[in-house]
């Protein structure tokens, strides 16, 4: 098998998909790895390293998408302003790609399309499913706990207060408020983070047992009312409300959000579009300089007016709707990351080649594109209702 490992092209992006550690699993198990030069240096991994672990450096990264059978990568694929080529041009009918393809945001339905008449196998790892055996894999929970905690850095440094109480001698500053909506891997970790720096909690998540570890966590817990029966579905996730029970959700959420100097997003129902809960009105209704940290944009967002890929000011509040925020944690975000990929490739492969067990509850998760067909269940619904 030829593995390519090509450099990530999202600006600020400082992730790669493998680190020399892994790619010497890979070539001990007898793959060829190819690695774009520099592809590593963002998070401290050098080209020599990759060379001693058995890599091929390859100069550009046209080759590297040309010439592997199987293209590793962090982010889903982008438009490559250097080459003036997308990721997706570079590759053929029959290669395998595995990426966080976030396949159900409507910003990726045009290149799922792209994927799938391609003909690529698009192998997405936000749909690993939460199984006991597969978290060895499970990147989106490692990259939701460094979103977690450096969403709260970056949401302290564009806050224009101190978090904590201060007492000085002309008086003492209030800690801030902070409200974090979905506490599951990311928002606990936000939660947990922010707390460490002395803001005073808020949170708000539909699954009782979320609500439940906020609340052990030192949060105030924001009752939205809604019953088990209609929050929680198959194997403990979360099930999308109807649009009754969000418009419910959002009056409940709506006093907490107007008081929030920092407001931090991440709600989710695996694979599908992150619901809205935050509406331009209520931005409106927040203190000038207070932040929103909507993690939830790779799904489409959980704020209305969060602008994707990027920070903005809008009504007075900084939102930032940042891809790539574990890109900015770089060292720790790729050695959990390198691992997750790693595992999952070494799942899927038999006898030196990738076999897809179309039964199989991680393939199922998973898959996205094959055979020239869109396979994935919320990218559809997602494509279908637009
Ligand atoms: P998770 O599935 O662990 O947590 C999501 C939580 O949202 C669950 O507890 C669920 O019950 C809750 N939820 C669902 N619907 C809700 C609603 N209507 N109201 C309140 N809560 C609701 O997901 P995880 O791993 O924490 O990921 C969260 C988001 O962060 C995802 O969208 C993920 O893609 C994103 N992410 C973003 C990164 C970035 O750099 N922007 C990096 C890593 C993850």
């Amino acid at each position: 098998m030829i593995i390519g490992v090509p450099k990530e092209i999202m600006p600020g992006e400082r992730r790669v998909s493998a680190i020399p550690e892994t790619v010497a699993k890979m070539t001990g198990s007898g793959a060829q790895v190819l690695v774009q030069k520099g592809a590593g240096e963002g998070a401290f991994y050098q080209d020599e390293e990759y060379v001693k672990a058995g890599a091929e450096i390859v100069a550009d990264a046209a080759e590297v998408f040309k010439r592997a059978e199987v293209i590793l990568k962090v982010k889903e694929p982008q438009f490559n302003k250097e080459l003036n080529l997308h990721e997706i041009d570079m590759m053929r009918g029959g290669q395998y790609l595995i990426t966080f393809i976030h396949p159900a945001a409507p910003a990726n339905h045009q290149m799922v399309k792209d994927m799938a008449a391609k003909g690529i196998t698009g192998l997405t790892l936000d749909g690993v499913p939460r199984i006991t055996r597969a978290q060895n894999m499970d990147a989106l929970t490692s990259m939701s706990t460094c979103a977690g905690y450096k969403g709260i850095l970056l949401a302290a440094n564009h806050l224009a207060k101190f978090i904590p109480m201060i007492g000085s001698a002309v008086g003492a500053i209030k800690p801030i408020n902070a409200f974090i909506i979905g506490v599951g891997v990311g928002g606990l970790q936000a939660l947990a983070t922010v707390k460490r720096l002395g803001a005073v909690t808020y949170a708000a998540d539909i699954r009782p047992d979320a609500a439940e570890q906020a609340m052990s966590l030192g949060a105030k817990v924001v009752d939205l009312g809604v019953p088990a029966d209609q929050s929680v579905g198959q194997g403990g996730y979360a099930r999308m409300l109807t649009p009754e029970w969000l418009e419910k959700e959002r009056e409940a959420i709506k006093e907490t959000v107007a008081k929030s100097d920092i407001l931090f997003l991440s709600a989710l129902v695996p694979n599908m579009e992150a619901p809205i809960l935050v509406t331009e009105d209520m931005v409106k209704s927040m203190k000038p300089g207070s932040v929103i940290i909507d993690i939830s944009i790779d799904q489409g967002g959980n704020c209305a007016v969060t602008p994707p890929g990027t920070t903005e000011v809008v009504h007075g509040v900084t939102i930032c709707g940042v891809k790539n925020i574990p890109g900015m944690l770089p060292t720790s975000s790729t050695w959990m990351f390198a691992q997750n990929i790693y595992n999952l490739l070494n799942y899927l492969t038999k006898d030196g080649k990738i076999v897809l067990d179309r039964n199989d509850d991680i393939v199922k998760g998973i898959l996205t594109t094959v055979g020239g067909d869109i396979v994935h269940e919320g990218a559809k619904v997602a494509i279908n209702s637009r």
